[in-house]
């Protein structure tokens, strides 16, 4: 079979500061035919994730390499495949993998791949609740958090891929859920849609103390679990809360990413000690091996309508440097992904 033509996006330049669209480009890519032990993938949804910030910082050591301004981006990706010299993939199969994202099409190893089912979900969805940020979600909340029938669950960032599933499964577990977001329509989302108990929009608060007093308010029985998504004023007031015997579970900071200078660390971390609580970061790779646990418990759960998700769809592969840029502007609703091909072809 002969190439195939598409485009693809490069980095230009890294960052600094908070990424802009010019610092991207949308290049024409030919993929060569498939050779043995390969496949000929077409991309059909993409997925833009925070993480991708810290891979344009060639300065900073992280568990994944930075990309390279050399070759097309890379990420999380719902493919068809169309030609396939890999035992176990056909044509027409759609695979989840980890290298498809920033490009029309792309060879692949069937190394960080797995097949997914387009008749059980939205293909999307695999880049979303049932995808990477679901698996956050449900590990943050099964592997270390562990709350209890009963107990406050304070979740930042709380209406993005990440939060709007840890919200839910901390209500389906029993717990009372405090979610912070920043605008009106996500807390709406979270109260009415979500289930949680009480929606804040920190964008209300000017300082760690304004937003300290108001989780105080939201959780009179402090925070026994904390969701951190965010970092800053967040982590600050959620220490400031946070129970004796309490559990954070530090999944990201946001609000971090793009700082040119270091952020002074929250003033309070002595509480952990006066409290007896847990501060434990952690990467979804490392739950991996139980993404079968997390499909058996979420699957049934969205499929019976008590996971809800919200997605903010982008279309076109032109349109991912702008759906990038977004999550750092609070401009998703949910997951952001962005459809580069149509689910059939
Ligand atoms: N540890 C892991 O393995 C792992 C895996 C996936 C994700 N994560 C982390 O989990 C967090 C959420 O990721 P996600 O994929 O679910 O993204 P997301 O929440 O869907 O999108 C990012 C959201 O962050 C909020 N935000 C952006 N800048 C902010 C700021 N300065 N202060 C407060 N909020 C800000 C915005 O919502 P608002 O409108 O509410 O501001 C934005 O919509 C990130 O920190 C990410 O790095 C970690």
């Amino acid at each position: 079979m002969a190439q195939h033509s598409g485009k693809a996006i490069y980095l230009k330049n890294y960052p600094a500061g908070m990424p802009t669209e010019a610092l991207f480009e949308l290049r024409a890519a030919e993929t060569p035919a498939p050779g043995p032990g390969e496949m000929l993938c077409r991309t059909v949804w993409m997925s833009v994730d925070p993480y991708m910030r810290g891979r344009m910082r060639p300065d900073v050591k992280s568990y994944i390499p930075p990309f390279s301004l050399d070759r097309p981006l890379e990420g999380g990706a719902v493919s068809q495949v169309m030609e396939s010299n890999i035992e176990g993939y056909q044509p027409g199969d759609y695979v989840v993998d980890y290298t498809g994202g920033w490009k029309e099409y792309y060879l692949s190893r069937g190394e960080q791949t797995h097949k997914v089912d387009p008749n059980l979900a939205p293909l999307s969805a695999y880049l979303g609740v049932l995808g990477m940020p679901g698996m956050t979600a449900w590990a943050g909340i099964t592997q270390i958090l562990k709350p209890k029938e009963g107990e406050t669950l304070f979740v930042s960032g709380a209406a993005g891929a990440v939060g709007s599933v840890v919200c839910q499964l901390g209500k389906i577990k029993g717990c009372r859920v405090i979610a912070s977001a920043g605008s009106k329509a996500k807390c709406d989302w979270l109260v009415n849609e979500a289930g949680v108990d009480v929606a804040l929009n920190y964008k209300d608060y000017k300082n760690a103390a304004e937003l300290t007093k108001a989780l105080a308010e939201a959780a009179p029985k402090d925070v026994d679990c904390y969701f951190e998504n965010v970092g800053g004023m967040h982590l600050e007031a959620a220490l400031h809360c946070i129970a004796l015997g309490g559990r954070i579970a530090l999944c990201g900071m946001i609000s971090m990413y793009n700082l040119t200078e270091p952020e002074p660390g929250p003033s309070n971390l002595i509480n952990l000690v006066a409290r007896g609580a847990l501060m434990r970061g952690f990467i979804v790779s490392e739950y991996m091996a139980k993404a079968m646990e997390f499909a058996a418990e979420v699957a049934p759960l969205l499929a019976q309508g008590k996971i809800k998700f919200q997605e903010s769809v982008y279309e076109g592969l032109d349109k991912a440097p702008e759906a990038f840029i977004g999550l750092f502007k609070g401009e998703n609703f949910g997951k952001a992904v962005v459809r580069v091909g149509p689910d059939r072809i």
